[in-house]
Protein backbone atom coordinates (compact mmCIF):
# COMPACT_ATOMS: atom_id res chain seq x y z
CA UNK A 1 0.00 0.00 0.00
CA UNK A 2 1.41 3.66 -1.25
CA UNK A 3 2.13 5.57 1.85
CA UNK A 4 0.06 8.09 3.55
CA UNK A 5 0.33 11.32 1.46
CA UNK A 6 1.08 14.28 3.95
CA UNK A 7 -2.12 16.18 2.48
CA UNK A 8 -4.33 13.31 3.78
CA UNK A 9 -2.52 13.34 7.19
CA UNK A 10 0.42 11.16 6.84
CA UNK A 11 4.34 12.15 6.94
CA UNK A 12 5.96 15.04 4.86
CA UNK A 13 9.03 13.27 2.32
CA UNK A 14 10.76 16.69 3.05
CA UNK A 15 11.09 17.33 6.80
CA UNK A 16 13.14 21.04 6.38
CA UNK A 17 13.30 23.19 4.31
CA UNK A 18 15.22 23.60 0.99
CA UNK A 19 18.30 25.66 1.24
CA UNK A 20 18.15 28.94 1.27
CA UNK A 21 18.86 31.22 -1.69
CA UNK A 22 20.57 33.39 -2.55
CA UNK A 23 23.84 32.60 -1.51
CA UNK A 24 25.14 35.59 -0.33
CA UNK A 25 29.35 35.00 0.75
CA UNK A 26 31.91 37.12 2.17
CA UNK A 27 33.13 38.51 -0.88
CA UNK A 28 29.42 40.10 -1.44
CA UNK A 29 29.23 41.65 2.19
CA UNK A 30 33.04 43.03 1.73
CA UNK A 31 32.19 44.52 -1.39
CA UNK A 32 29.23 46.25 0.05
CA UNK A 33 30.81 47.37 3.47
CA UNK A 34 33.47 49.03 1.15
CA UNK A 35 30.89 51.17 -0.83
CA UNK A 36 29.39 51.89 2.92
CA UNK A 37 32.80 52.93 4.22
CA UNK A 38 33.41 54.78 0.94
CA UNK A 39 30.37 57.55 1.96
CA UNK A 40 29.55 57.13 -1.70
CA UNK A 41 26.33 55.69 -2.11
CA UNK A 42 25.59 57.14 -5.45
CA UNK A 43 27.26 59.26 -7.47
CA UNK A 44 24.93 60.32 -10.16
CA UNK A 45 23.93 63.80 -8.62
CA UNK A 46 27.50 64.79 -8.71
CA UNK A 47 28.20 67.55 -11.09
CA UNK A 48 30.65 66.56 -13.43
CA UNK A 49 29.51 65.33 -16.53
CA UNK A 50 31.64 62.24 -16.24
CA UNK A 51 29.58 61.33 -13.19
CA UNK A 52 26.56 61.80 -14.38
CA UNK A 53 26.96 58.05 -15.70
CA UNK A 54 27.49 56.79 -12.40
CA UNK A 55 29.70 56.16 -10.12
CA UNK A 56 32.71 53.83 -9.80
CA UNK A 57 30.87 50.63 -8.82
CA UNK A 58 27.85 50.69 -11.73
CA UNK A 59 30.37 51.83 -13.95
CA UNK A 60 32.88 48.78 -13.17
CA UNK A 61 29.57 46.51 -13.01
CA UNK A 62 28.47 47.83 -16.78
CA UNK A 63 32.05 47.55 -17.69
CA UNK A 64 32.03 44.15 -16.65
CA UNK A 65 29.23 42.80 -18.85
CA UNK A 66 30.33 44.92 -22.09
CA UNK A 67 33.66 42.33 -21.48
CA UNK A 68 31.57 39.54 -21.04
CA UNK A 69 28.92 39.84 -23.75
CA UNK A 70 31.48 41.32 -26.29
CA UNK A 71 29.06 44.32 -27.01
CA UNK A 72 29.59 48.43 -26.98
CA UNK A 73 27.29 49.65 -24.17
CA UNK A 74 25.79 48.60 -21.14
CA UNK A 75 23.48 50.74 -19.46
CA UNK A 76 22.47 49.57 -15.22
CA UNK A 77 19.25 50.20 -13.96
CA UNK A 78 17.20 49.72 -10.66
CA UNK A 79 15.30 47.14 -12.00
CA UNK A 80 14.86 45.18 -15.20
CA UNK A 81 11.08 46.58 -15.26
CA UNK A 82 13.07 50.04 -15.59
CA UNK A 83 15.44 48.92 -18.24
CA UNK A 84 12.28 47.61 -20.23
CA UNK A 85 10.94 50.89 -20.00
CA UNK A 86 13.87 52.71 -21.27
CA UNK A 87 14.40 49.73 -23.66
CA UNK A 88 11.12 50.49 -25.20
CA UNK A 89 11.10 54.30 -25.24
CA UNK A 90 15.32 53.73 -26.82
CA UNK A 91 13.95 51.68 -29.46
CA UNK A 92 11.86 54.60 -30.90
CA UNK A 93 8.51 53.63 -30.24
CA UNK A 94 6.06 56.27 -30.60
CA UNK A 95 2.36 56.20 -28.30
CA UNK A 96 -0.31 54.39 -30.04
CA UNK A 97 1.94 52.24 -31.35
CA UNK A 98 2.12 48.38 -30.82
CA UNK A 99 4.92 45.85 -29.36
CA UNK A 100 4.44 42.46 -29.57
CA UNK A 101 4.89 39.94 -26.72
CA UNK A 102 4.06 36.53 -25.56
CA UNK A 103 1.79 36.61 -22.55
CA UNK A 104 3.60 33.85 -20.45
CA UNK A 105 6.26 35.81 -18.57
CA UNK A 106 6.45 38.70 -15.73
CA UNK A 107 3.73 41.40 -15.93
CA UNK A 108 6.48 44.05 -16.77
CA UNK A 109 7.16 42.20 -20.33
CA UNK A 110 4.29 44.29 -21.39
CA UNK A 111 3.36 46.50 -18.93
CA UNK A 112 6.85 48.43 -20.01
CA UNK A 113 5.01 49.03 -23.17
CA UNK A 114 2.16 50.65 -21.37
CA UNK A 115 4.22 52.87 -19.57
CA UNK A 116 5.21 54.52 -22.86
CA UNK A 117 1.28 55.20 -24.11
CA UNK A 118 2.38 51.97 -26.63
CA UNK A 119 0.45 48.91 -26.68
CA UNK A 120 0.83 45.37 -26.18
CA UNK A 121 0.22 42.33 -29.02
CA UNK A 122 0.47 39.59 -27.36
CA UNK A 123 1.62 36.36 -29.63
CA UNK A 124 1.05 32.77 -28.59
CA UNK A 125 4.16 30.63 -27.38
CA UNK A 126 5.22 27.33 -28.27
CA UNK A 127 4.19 24.25 -26.34
CA UNK A 128 8.01 22.75 -25.89
CA UNK A 129 9.87 25.48 -24.85
CA UNK A 130 7.41 28.06 -23.67
CA UNK A 131 8.85 31.04 -25.61
CA UNK A 132 6.98 33.07 -28.41
CA UNK A 133 6.00 31.63 -31.76
CA UNK A 134 7.46 32.46 -34.79
CA UNK A 135 5.62 30.86 -36.64
CA UNK A 136 2.08 33.07 -35.09
CA UNK A 137 4.78 36.35 -35.14
CA UNK A 138 3.72 37.42 -38.52
CA UNK A 139 -0.24 37.69 -38.30
CA UNK A 140 0.23 40.12 -35.63
CA UNK A 141 1.64 42.78 -37.41
CA UNK A 142 0.33 45.87 -38.05
CA UNK A 143 1.75 49.18 -39.83
CA UNK A 144 1.63 50.43 -36.34
CA UNK A 145 4.16 47.38 -35.17
CA UNK A 146 7.59 48.96 -33.82
CA UNK A 147 9.34 45.90 -31.68
CA UNK A 148 8.76 42.38 -30.71
CA UNK A 149 10.23 41.36 -26.98
CA UNK A 150 10.88 37.81 -26.93
CA UNK A 151 11.32 36.42 -23.45
CA UNK A 152 13.89 33.53 -22.60
CA UNK A 153 11.61 31.99 -20.39
CA UNK A 154 12.76 29.91 -17.52
CA UNK A 155 16.04 30.43 -18.69
CA UNK A 156 15.75 28.77 -22.06
CA UNK A 157 16.42 30.67 -25.58
CA UNK A 158 13.36 31.88 -27.78
CA UNK A 159 14.11 30.97 -31.63
CA UNK A 160 16.05 34.45 -32.10
CA UNK A 161 17.37 33.44 -35.78
CA UNK A 162 13.88 33.40 -37.14
CA UNK A 163 12.72 35.96 -34.88
CA UNK A 164 15.38 38.11 -36.41
CA UNK A 165 14.48 37.31 -39.69
CA UNK A 166 11.06 38.57 -38.90
CA UNK A 167 12.55 41.62 -37.78
CA UNK A 168 14.75 42.37 -40.51
CA UNK A 169 11.67 41.64 -43.07
CA UNK A 170 9.49 44.53 -41.40
CA UNK A 171 11.95 46.54 -40.14
CA UNK A 172 10.83 46.08 -36.40
CA UNK A 173 13.19 46.56 -33.15
CA UNK A 174 13.89 43.87 -31.03
CA UNK A 175 14.15 43.84 -27.14
CA UNK A 176 15.21 40.84 -25.75
CA UNK A 177 13.83 40.02 -22.42
CA UNK A 178 16.47 37.87 -20.49
CA UNK A 179 15.40 38.52 -17.10
CA UNK A 180 15.41 35.00 -16.66
CA UNK A 181 18.20 33.45 -18.53
CA UNK A 182 21.67 35.67 -17.77
CA UNK A 183 24.11 33.55 -19.44
CA UNK A 184 21.89 31.63 -21.98
CA UNK A 185 23.31 30.97 -25.37
CA UNK A 186 21.33 30.60 -28.40
CA UNK A 187 23.14 29.00 -31.33
CA UNK A 188 26.94 29.97 -30.07
CA UNK A 189 25.71 33.64 -29.11
CA UNK A 190 24.75 34.64 -25.88
CA UNK A 191 21.00 36.11 -25.75
CA UNK A 192 20.86 39.74 -24.91
CA UNK A 193 23.69 40.76 -27.62
CA UNK A 194 21.35 39.48 -31.00
CA UNK A 195 18.35 41.68 -31.06
CA UNK A 196 18.87 45.59 -30.56
CA UNK A 197 18.82 45.42 -27.36
CA UNK A 198 18.73 42.85 -24.29
CA UNK A 199 17.81 43.68 -20.94
CA UNK A 200 18.43 41.63 -17.34
CA UNK A 201 17.16 41.65 -13.87
CA UNK A 202 18.96 40.96 -10.53
CA UNK A 203 16.03 40.52 -8.33
CA UNK A 204 16.57 38.71 -5.36
CA UNK A 205 15.23 35.69 -6.46
CA UNK A 206 17.28 35.60 -9.83
CA UNK A 207 20.53 33.37 -11.09
CA UNK A 208 22.28 36.67 -10.36
CA UNK A 209 20.91 39.19 -7.76
CA UNK A 210 21.80 42.28 -6.55
CA UNK A 211 18.58 42.73 -4.34
CA UNK A 212 16.82 45.00 -6.92
CA UNK A 213 18.67 46.14 -10.34
CA UNK A 214 18.51 46.12 -14.24
CA UNK A 215 20.98 45.76 -17.07
CA UNK A 216 20.37 46.86 -20.55
CA UNK A 217 23.07 46.09 -22.92
CA UNK A 218 23.53 47.22 -26.86
CA UNK A 219 25.67 47.93 -29.59
CA UNK A 220 23.52 50.71 -30.89
CA UNK A 221 24.77 54.47 -29.18
CA UNK A 222 22.05 55.62 -29.64
CA UNK A 223 20.00 53.42 -27.95
CA UNK A 224 22.52 53.31 -24.77
CA UNK A 225 22.15 57.31 -25.03
CA UNK A 226 18.53 58.01 -24.30
CA UNK A 227 18.63 54.37 -22.18
CA UNK A 228 21.14 56.73 -19.82
CA UNK A 229 18.72 59.86 -20.22
CA UNK A 230 15.39 57.72 -19.27
CA UNK A 231 17.78 56.72 -16.35
CA UNK A 232 18.58 59.59 -15.31
CA UNK A 233 15.36 62.06 -15.37
CA UNK A 234 15.65 62.90 -18.91
CA UNK A 235 18.67 64.95 -18.32
CA UNK A 236 21.67 64.85 -20.44
CA UNK A 237 25.29 66.61 -20.53
CA UNK A 238 25.64 68.31 -23.68
CA UNK A 239 28.20 67.98 -25.67
CA UNK A 240 31.22 70.34 -24.65
CA UNK A 241 29.80 70.87 -21.40
CA UNK A 242 31.17 69.37 -18.40
CA UNK A 243 28.78 70.78 -15.69
CA UNK A 244 25.03 69.62 -15.31
CA UNK A 245 23.14 71.63 -16.84
CA UNK A 246 19.23 70.57 -14.92
CA UNK A 247 18.11 70.69 -18.96
CA UNK A 248 15.64 67.58 -19.65
CA UNK A 249 15.41 66.84 -23.26
CA UNK A 250 12.78 63.90 -22.43
CA UNK A 251 10.70 62.12 -20.11
CA UNK A 252 13.09 60.63 -17.42
CA UNK A 253 12.58 59.00 -14.39
CA UNK A 254 14.96 57.78 -11.48
CA UNK A 255 15.90 54.09 -12.71
CA UNK A 256 19.54 54.32 -11.25
CA UNK A 257 21.33 51.63 -9.37
CA UNK A 258 22.89 52.75 -6.26
CA UNK A 259 26.87 51.94 -5.53
CA UNK A 260 25.65 49.24 -3.37
CA UNK A 261 23.84 47.15 -5.55
CA UNK A 262 26.56 47.54 -8.28
CA UNK A 263 28.91 46.28 -5.72
CA UNK A 264 27.04 43.49 -5.26
CA UNK A 265 26.69 43.23 -8.79
CA UNK A 266 30.06 42.66 -9.59
CA UNK A 267 30.90 40.01 -7.72
CA UNK A 268 27.92 37.90 -8.46
CA UNK A 269 28.12 38.37 -12.15
CA UNK A 270 32.15 37.35 -11.74
CA UNK A 271 30.39 33.77 -9.93
CA UNK A 272 27.76 33.92 -12.71
CA UNK A 273 28.91 31.11 -14.55
CA UNK A 274 29.33 28.58 -12.16
CA UNK A 275 26.15 29.07 -10.19
CA UNK A 276 24.35 28.30 -13.76
CA UNK A 277 26.53 25.21 -14.18
CA UNK A 278 25.49 24.22 -10.58
CA UNK A 279 21.82 25.15 -11.85
CA UNK A 280 22.33 23.29 -15.20
CA UNK A 281 23.97 20.13 -13.31
CA UNK A 282 20.69 19.92 -10.83
CA UNK A 283 18.58 20.04 -13.49
CA UNK A 284 19.80 17.60 -15.58
CA UNK A 285 20.07 15.26 -12.71
CA UNK A 286 15.96 16.05 -11.82
CA UNK A 287 15.13 15.68 -15.31
CA UNK A 288 16.71 12.21 -15.79
CA UNK A 289 14.88 10.82 -13.14
CA UNK A 290 11.34 12.17 -14.08
CA UNK A 291 11.85 11.01 -17.80
CA UNK A 292 10.64 7.66 -16.33
CA UNK A 293 7.63 8.70 -14.79
CA UNK A 294 4.72 8.33 -17.21
CA UNK A 295 2.66 11.68 -17.37
CA UNK A 296 5.50 14.11 -16.86
CA UNK A 297 7.86 15.48 -19.46
CA UNK A 298 10.91 17.15 -18.02
CA UNK A 299 12.17 20.49 -19.90
CA UNK A 300 13.00 20.36 -23.26
CA UNK A 301 16.36 21.73 -24.24
CA UNK A 302 16.91 22.56 -27.65
CA UNK A 303 20.11 21.34 -29.75
CA UNK A 304 22.88 23.88 -29.37
CA UNK A 305 21.35 25.86 -27.05
CA UNK A 306 22.48 26.70 -23.30
CA UNK A 307 19.38 26.62 -20.61
CA UNK A 308 20.61 28.18 -17.09
CA UNK A 309 17.37 26.77 -15.30
CA UNK A 310 16.28 30.52 -13.88
CA UNK A 311 13.66 27.98 -12.84
CA UNK A 312 12.59 24.29 -13.42
CA UNK A 313 9.46 23.75 -15.65
CA UNK A 314 7.64 20.35 -16.24
CA UNK A 315 4.96 19.68 -18.54
CA UNK A 316 2.03 17.27 -16.79
CA UNK A 317 -0.33 15.48 -18.99
CA UNK A 318 -2.97 14.59 -16.11
CA UNK A 319 -4.62 12.22 -18.54
CA UNK A 320 -1.59 9.90 -18.15
CA UNK A 321 -1.38 10.42 -13.78
CA UNK A 322 -5.08 10.53 -12.90
CA UNK A 323 -4.66 13.16 -10.74
CA UNK A 324 -6.08 16.82 -11.71
CA UNK A 325 -2.98 18.97 -12.38
CA UNK A 326 -3.41 21.40 -9.25
CA UNK A 327 -4.53 18.35 -7.25
CA UNK A 328 -1.02 16.90 -8.06
CA UNK A 329 0.52 20.14 -7.16
CA UNK A 330 -1.02 20.54 -3.59
CA UNK A 331 -0.32 17.47 -2.32
CA UNK A 332 3.01 18.04 -3.50
CA UNK A 333 3.65 21.28 -2.19
CA UNK A 334 2.32 19.56 1.19
CA UNK A 335 5.09 16.82 1.09
CA UNK A 336 7.71 20.00 0.99
CA UNK A 337 8.27 20.37 -1.79
CA UNK A 338 7.90 24.11 -3.23
CA UNK A 339 6.00 23.71 -6.46
CA UNK A 340 3.44 25.81 -8.52
CA UNK A 341 0.68 25.20 -10.59
CA UNK A 342 0.57 27.15 -14.12
CA UNK A 343 3.05 29.84 -13.95
CA UNK A 344 0.96 32.81 -14.51
CA UNK A 345 -2.17 33.50 -15.63
CA UNK A 346 -1.94 34.68 -19.73
CA UNK A 347 -1.29 38.65 -19.01
CA UNK A 348 -4.13 39.52 -21.69
CA UNK A 349 -6.95 38.52 -19.13
CA UNK A 350 -5.85 40.51 -16.09
CA UNK A 351 -7.95 43.89 -15.20
CA UNK A 352 -5.76 46.37 -16.71
CA UNK A 353 -6.20 45.07 -20.31
CA UNK A 354 -9.83 44.86 -19.16
CA UNK A 355 -11.80 46.85 -16.49
CA UNK A 356 -9.34 49.05 -16.11
CA UNK A 357 -7.39 49.88 -19.00
CA UNK A 358 -5.02 52.93 -19.55
CA UNK A 359 -6.25 56.01 -20.89
CA UNK A 360 -4.16 55.25 -24.09
CA UNK A 361 -7.02 52.58 -25.05
CA UNK A 362 -9.54 55.02 -25.36
CA UNK A 363 -7.49 56.91 -28.72
CA UNK A 364 -5.62 53.92 -30.10
CA UNK A 365 -5.88 49.54 -30.05
CA UNK A 366 -9.47 49.39 -30.75
CA UNK A 367 -7.98 46.35 -33.33
CA UNK A 368 -6.46 44.74 -30.57
CA UNK A 369 -8.26 41.59 -28.58
CA UNK A 370 -7.09 40.15 -25.45
CA UNK A 371 -9.89 38.13 -25.29
CA UNK A 372 -10.30 34.89 -23.57
CA UNK A 373 -8.99 32.25 -26.86
CA UNK A 374 -6.48 34.57 -28.36
CA UNK A 375 -3.43 32.03 -26.85
CA UNK A 376 -4.58 28.77 -26.64
CA UNK A 377 -1.21 27.21 -26.36
CA UNK A 378 -0.19 29.86 -22.80
CA UNK A 379 -4.16 29.03 -21.75
CA UNK A 380 -3.62 25.18 -21.77
CA UNK A 381 0.11 25.42 -19.90
CA UNK A 382 -1.64 27.65 -17.23
CA UNK A 383 -4.93 25.55 -16.85
CA UNK A 384 -4.12 22.15 -16.90
CA UNK A 385 -0.46 21.60 -18.10
CA UNK A 386 2.91 22.90 -16.43
CA UNK A 387 4.46 22.82 -13.09
CA UNK A 388 7.48 24.17 -11.87
CA UNK A 389 9.48 24.66 -8.95
CA UNK A 390 12.15 27.17 -8.34
CA UNK A 391 14.27 24.85 -5.64
CA UNK A 392 16.77 23.39 -8.07
CA UNK A 393 19.26 25.75 -7.74
CA UNK A 394 22.42 26.10 -5.77
CA UNK A 395 23.20 25.28 -2.86
CA UNK A 396 20.90 22.39 -3.58
CA UNK A 397 22.23 19.35 -4.04
CA UNK A 398 21.38 16.15 -5.44
CA UNK A 399 20.31 14.64 -2.29
CA UNK A 400 17.40 17.50 -2.42
CA UNK A 401 16.56 16.82 -5.94
CA UNK A 402 16.23 12.78 -4.79
CA UNK A 403 13.35 14.37 -2.10
CA UNK A 404 11.09 16.01 -5.00
CA UNK A 405 11.49 12.94 -7.02
CA UNK A 406 10.65 10.84 -3.76
CA UNK A 407 7.14 13.26 -3.24
CA UNK A 408 6.51 12.90 -6.77
CA UNK A 409 6.37 9.45 -6.86
CA UNK A 410 4.59 9.16 -3.64
CA UNK A 411 2.18 11.82 -5.19
CA UNK A 412 1.13 9.79 -7.73
CA UNK A 413 1.33 6.31 -6.14
CA UNK A 414 -1.69 7.97 -3.90
CA UNK A 415 -4.17 8.31 -7.21
CA UNK A 416 -6.95 6.61 -5.58
CA UNK A 417 -6.64 8.06 -2.62
CA UNK A 418 -6.26 11.79 -3.69
CA UNK A 419 -9.31 10.80 -6.00
CA UNK A 420 -11.35 10.04 -2.52
CA UNK A 421 -9.78 12.64 -0.48
CA UNK A 422 -10.06 15.82 -1.88
CA UNK A 423 -11.25 17.88 -4.95
C1 LIG B 1 10.71 37.71 -17.76
C2 LIG B 1 10.82 38.85 -16.79
N1 LIG B 1 10.85 40.10 -17.28
C3 LIG B 1 10.96 41.16 -16.46
C4 LIG B 1 11.04 41.01 -15.10
C5 LIG B 1 11.12 42.22 -14.23
O1 LIG B 1 12.26 42.23 -13.44
P1 LIG B 1 12.43 43.24 -12.21
O2 LIG B 1 11.72 42.62 -11.04
O3 LIG B 1 13.91 43.32 -12.02
O4 LIG B 1 11.83 44.52 -12.61
C6 LIG B 1 11.03 39.73 -14.55
C7 LIG B 1 11.12 39.54 -13.08
O5 LIG B 1 10.60 38.62 -12.50
C8 LIG B 1 10.91 38.62 -15.41
O6 LIG B 1 10.91 37.37 -14.93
Amino acid sequence: MAEKLALLGGEKVRKHPFPPHPIIGEEEKRAVMEVLESGKLSTFIAQSGELFLGGKKIRQFEKDFTDYYSIKYAVAFNSATAALHAAVVACGVKPGEEVIVPPYTFTSTATSVLMHNALPVFVDIKPDIFCLDPAKIEAAITPRTRAIIPVHLFGHPADMDEIMAIAHKHNIKIIEDCAQAPGAIYRGRLVGGIGDCGIFSFTETKNIMTGEGGMLITDDKEIAEIARMVRNHGEVILEGQSQRTYRSDILGWNYRMTEIEAALGIVQFSKMDKLNQSRIELANYLAAKLADIDGLTPPVVYPDVKHVYYVFAFKYDETRTGIPRDTFVKALVAEGVPAGAGYVKPLYLNPIYHENKPFIYNYYGKGISYDKGICPVTERLYEKELVLTAVCRPPATNDDMDDIVKAIIKVLDNKRELAKGIK
